[in-house]
């Protein structure tokens, strides 16, 4: 056979299992009307059971329904976050705390073994516990602090007051202000692309 013949088919059947690739890719579906759209990498569970082999997606993309609201759980956070919106284009997932409480999932949700990553630039924040309330710049993480402690968010420069404790430092998307209470800024998050 010719070489170029050969090339030919070769490409012919390239291109024919990248187009039965596509067509065994799950179908877009949502958890209501107005609910964001699901589709790959992203998958619904358990509406959309696995199926067969080509259907598989990769570990970390399963999305699940509660009620009228889209959700995912990531085990090292061990809670459910709130899906808001879904960008593809910008590899973009949307997610919102349930308990409103931004500070919370920063302080807890570790992605390292997940595959997002916060979709803003980060930067490090020191979070202490102190049995005494402190003046600025110490900002005060209300929905984490109680009547006898109070919980605040510093730079890791910063000395460490006399009446705190350091609880953890972690990597905080730079752009959300501390200030803001809408949790949806601080909890934007991008993917790598599934290795196919
Ligand atoms: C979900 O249901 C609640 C009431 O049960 C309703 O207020 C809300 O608008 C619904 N949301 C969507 C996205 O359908
Ligand atoms: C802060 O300290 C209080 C009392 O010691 C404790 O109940 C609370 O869980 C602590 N919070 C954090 C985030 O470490």
């Amino acid at each position: 056979m010719p070489p170029f013949i050969f090339l030919i088919l070769f490409w012919f059947s390239v291109f024919q299992n990248s187009v039965h690739f596509l067509s065994a890719n799950p179908p877009a579906s949502s958890c209501s009307n107005g609910a964001p759209r699901i589709s790959y990498p992203f998958r619904l569970n358990p509406q959309q059971p696995q199926q067969s082999k080509s259907c598989e997606v990769p570990s970390g993309f399963e999305l699940f329904c509660e009620k009228n609201l889209t959700k995912i759980y990531f085990p090292s956070y061990g809670d459910d976050l709130v899906v808001k919106s879904i960008s593809y284009p910008t590899k973009r997932i949307n997610l919102l705390d349930p308990r409103n409480c931004v500070h919370h999932v920063f302080l807890n949700l570790d992605l390292s073994l997940t595959p997002f990553r916060y979709f803003y630039v980060l930067k490090d924040y020191t979070y202490l516990n102190c049995s005494t309330s402190l003046s600025r710049p110490f900002m005060e993480v209300p929905c984490m602090s109680g009547s006898d402690f109070h919980v605040y968010t510093v730079d890791p420069s910063l000395p460490l007051p006399a009446s705190c404790v350091a609880v953890k430092t972690v990597a905080v998307p730079f752009e959300y202000s501390p200030y803001l209470a809408d949790n949806s800024l601080g909890l934007g998050l991008t993917w790598d692309s599934p290795l196919l």
